[in-house]
């Protein structure tokens, strides 16, 4: 039996993302489309004899206890497998914490997948599915291995979209974490204001200009009035590019489309000049 396997865990953004209610158990009805990119986290997840489930990572921020996803994960795995075997996550983190890229959720999903890899009495994929919707709203689609979906509900509810497009992304985090509850709690629910089916018939196109036309996010308002620094963020990139910039999923991370990766190079080269101590990243859709 293998003991260890090594799995990488993709960010995603949310190219769209509207709110279209409250539910009465406090979550938000959402309508999103999801993009897996490929800036990635990297587990190694091992089974040992010794009964502990842990996660080492490379970043001190991240917690090695059941406040981690991944380790959560680990737990609900474990026990719906109805074992004791120990488990051991070595996480090397790429993806910036709490910065509305799903990196936590894909450490859960990745988890998930690595242990359906490893051990001898795979879970049934509706039970493993029942676990990733527990976990998070976002672990499903990280589940899915697929490059793009839409979400709806809490956005666990997947409907499978295939696209020809490879998009190229900026990415600008702020250095500024953020709980998705807090820009929940903030958000006043207005009417739906935009159409998911404009920007997927763009994908489908893949006018990739028309694509940033159509760029939406309901939850951009509450994250730019709770961290002002998101705003300036917007602005600088808008100062050095013609790009349309957007806040992916709760922020504090700003996506700016480009045509090409040399494009997306050369903008974050002229960001850097700028001296902001922003971490910046270029990433293309995970195919
Ligand atoms: O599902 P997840 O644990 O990632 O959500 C974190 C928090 O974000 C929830 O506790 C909730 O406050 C908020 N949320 C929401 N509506 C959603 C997703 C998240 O209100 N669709």
């Amino acid at each position: 039996m293998k003991r260890a396997v090594t799995v990488p865990a993709y960010a995603k953004v949310n190219l769209f993302l509207d709110v279209v209610g409250k539910r009465p158990d406090g979550y938000h009805s959402l309508v999103t489309l999801f993009e897996r990119i490929d800036l990635a986290d990297t587990l190694t997840v091992e089974l040992t004899e010794d009964g502990r489930i842990e996660c080492l990572c490379d970043n001190p921020q991240v917690p090695g206890d059941g406040a981690n996803l991944a380790v959560r994960a680990a737990f609900a795995y474990r026990q719906a497998a109805n074992d004791s075997l120990g488990i051991r996550i070595r996480l090397k983190k790429q993806i910036p914490i709490a910065a509305g890229l799903g990196g936590g959720s894909s450490d859960a999903a990745a988890t998930l997948l690595a242990l359906q890899q490893l051990c001898s009495n795979r879970l049934p994929e509706a039970k493993l599915d029942r676990i990733a919707r527990q976990l998070g709203s976002d672990v499903p689609f990280f589940l899915a291995q697929r490059p793009w979906a839409l979400g709806r509900g809490r956005g666990e509810e997947l409907e499978r979209v295939t696209f020809p497009a490879t998009l190229w992304h900026l990415l600008v985090y702020p250095n500024v974490p953020i709980l998705t509850r807090t820009v929940y709690q903030a958000f006043a629910l207005t009417a739906p204001r935009a159409d998911v089916t404009l920007i997927c018939r763009a994908l489908k196109e893949n006018q990739v200009r028309q694509v940033e036309e159509l760029l939406f996010n309901a939850l951009e308002p509450a994250v730019e009035t709770l961290y002002p620094v998101v705003r300036d963020v917007k602005a600088t990139i808008q100062r050095v590019t013609h790009s349309r910039p957007l806040v992916s999923g709760s922020g504090s991370t700003v996506l700016a489309l480009c045509a090409t990766e040399q494009e997306a190079q050369a903008v974050a080269q002229r960001l850097r000049e700028r001296e902001t101590g922003w971490q910046l990243f270029v990433a293309a859709t995970k195919g």
